[in-house]
């Protein structure tokens, strides 16, 4: 069956997600689809002849308008202002939740059997705002995150040992954000346990070193946010749902009772595979790991709040979930 991924958003990121499913001839077509035309023509130009070059069948095509997305297995969702210098993930929620909310309305009109995989800023709130106006299955909404700051901790585990690289398999939950919770007792090297290779101020330095992973490269940059290993990041779902492959990724879904939580979206391991977010896996926790993630289920409920105290959802036909998975109503019925 021919496949066709497309991308919403045609800056680094989005060309670099492109890009890459281009180069590994990952799917049929990939669409780009952006706010200049033009831009998305060209770019996508660049990349089919790049394919063909790389002698891989993918055809990467422009988006003229919304109906061009009709047919897609996978939407990837970049669009919105990425962070600057100085700038949190979560100052970027009022500008993007609105351009998050028109594209989910896009999607679902258009594309309504894809599945989403969000990537815009700040990622769990957007892929809360995403789930609700698609109005799809939670297992058609996924956020990435769970896979990038894991590969953000591996590295750094990497730099701090200088051997291993490619072997460390390390975990994160929670938000992508500065809440995020590294979870190095779930963290190996080549099944060794990085307890058994660092001490607990070299891991503490870790820790620290990944939740700063974004901000660290958006103050060297100077201009924009990182894209190469979110991109990889994302190709890596991606092609887990086209392949099918039912391998476990840590990404962002809506909980529905899960880890004790409902009606808000956090990063937990799921297997992914052609339905989406299939199956949610359910780790045992001690008591420190739970209040962490606590803490950052707690950050993105606030920023939901935020939006809902603007009244931002009041158009939103989805079923409404109380936080506390109480109750379940359409939330301008209320
Ligand atoms: C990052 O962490 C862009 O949020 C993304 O780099």
């Amino acid at each position: 069956m021919a496949n066709k991924v497309t991308i919403i958003g045609t800056g680094n990121f989005g060309s670099t997600v492109a890009f890459i499913l281009a180069m590994n001839g990952s799917c049929h077509e990939v669409v780009l689809r952006g706010r200049s035309i033009n831009i998305a023509k060209g770019k996508a130009l660049d990349m089919s002849q790049a394919a063909n070059a790389a002698r891989q069948h993918t055809i990467v095509r422009a988006a003229e308008g919304p109906e061009d997305i009709a047919g897609s297995q996978i939407v990837v969702l970049t669009a919105g202002a990425p962070r600057t210098p100085g700038m949190s993930r979560d100052d970027l929620l009022f500008k993007n939740a609105e351009i998050v909310k028109n594209y989910a309305l896009e999607i679902k009109k258009y594309a309504p059997d894809a599945i989403v995989v969000v990537v815009t800023n700040p990622l769990d709130v957007m892929t809360y705002v995403t789930y609700k106006y698609t109005g799809f299955p939670r297992e058609r909404v996924l956020g990435m995150a769970g896979i990038l700051d894991a590969a953000r901790m591996a590295h750094f585990i990497y730099e701090k040992l200088g051997y291993g690289a490619g072997q460390i398999r390390a975990t994160v939950m929670g938000g992508h954000g500065d809440t995020m919770v590294p979870l190095p007792k779930f963290t190996t090297v080549a099944g060794v346990p990085i307890d058994d290779l660092l001490d607990s101020e070299e891991i503490g330095e870790i820790v620290r070193k990944t939740k700063n992973g974004g901000a660290e490269i958006v103050n060297l940059l100077g201009d924009g946010s990182a894209y190469y290993a979110p991109a990889k990041s994302t190709a890596v779902m991606v092609d887990a749902i086209l392949k099918d492959t039912k391998q476990i990724h840590s990404c962002a879904v809506y909980l529905e009772g899960e880890y004790g939580y409902s009606g808000v979206v956090s990063g937990v391991p799921s297997m992914i595979g052609a339905g989406g977010a299939e199956q949610i896996i359910e780790m045992t926790l001690k008591t420190l790991q739970r209040t962490r993630f606590k803490n950052s289920v707690e950050s993105v409920v606030e920023m939901i709040e935020a939006l809902e105290a603007k009244n931002f959802f009041d158009d939103c036909e989805k079923d409404y979930v109380n936080l506390d998975g109480s109750e379940s109503k359409k939330k301008n019925e209320k």
